[in-house]
């Protein structure tokens, strides 16, 4: 009770993980990832080599309960697959595409949509995601709908991505954003969308100071901080 709590939705690659832990840092709130939640359900997915759109045989794997949260000491947020850290491997590309899959199926985010809500019950959070502002936290003290155009969304998932070591494409990573951009949107089961009084900030061309004293900015005026 009395919990404050920050919604960051927009697409993939519009800074909102990478914002959101940083706001949540100079609030003293904590950062809920969710997006590491269908990752690593899509990555439960792959492994036990289960069709993502199947959504019997990925619902059965809720069942399985293999998947787990936790905060550590160095605060932040780590998921974890039959006891073995996987915050790092849930990151592969393949695992995105996977994520995009299960992420369509109502049972999903139905019991998905239950973890999220009871972090947001025990702590003050700025949670990321699709459909925190509309669906999961829908009485957020403070809503943002962050985006920047496609292009400029490839580039910077690319430097991320190799930056880890991964050799990629910025042509193949500009068609993974727009094929998931349209997955996400058109899907039937909550699709990416602005909630209703989300404030719109638009990152490209901004650098990452920029960004930050924008959502910074929103996010205070909305918390009273
Ligand atoms: O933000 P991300 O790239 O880590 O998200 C991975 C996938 O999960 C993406 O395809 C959209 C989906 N997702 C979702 O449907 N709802 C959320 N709240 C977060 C992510």
């Amino acid at each position: 009770m009395g919990f404050k709590s920050i919604a960051i939705d927009g697409p993939s690659g519009a800074g909102k993980s990478t914002l959101a832990r940083q706001v949540a840092q100079q609030l003293g709130y904590r950062y809920v990832d969710t997006g590491a939640i269908y990752r690593t359900l899509g990555l439960l997915a792959l492994r036990r080599g289960v069709d993502p759109e199947d959504s019997a045989a990925v619902t059965a794997l809720l069942r399985e309960r293999s998947i787990g949260l936790r905060y550590e000491a160095d605060g932040l947020q780590h998921m974890y697959l039959d006891g073995t850290d996987v915050t790092e491997a849930i990151r592969e590309p393949e695992v995105s595409r996977y994520a995009s899959g299960v992420s369509a199926i109502p049972e999903v985010r139905d019991f998905l949509m239950e973890m999220q809500r009871d972090l947001a019950r025990r702590d003050n959070v700025v949670m990321d995601g699709r459909d925190i502002g509309t669906v999961v936290l829908p009485q957020a003290d403070v809503k943002i709908f962050l985006t920047a155009q496609p292009e400029e969304r490839a580039r910077r998932r690319c430097a991320e991505l190799q930056a880890r070591g991964n050799a990629v494409e910025y042509e193949t990573v500009l068609r993974d954003i727009l094929v998931r951009d349209e997955k996400d949107t058109s899907r039937a089961a909550a699709p990416l969308r602005q909630a209703p009084g989300a404030a719109v900030l638009d990152t490209t061309g901004k650098t990452l100071e920029e960004s930050l004293q924008m959502v910074l900015d929103t996010a205070k005026k909305g918390v009273g901080a």
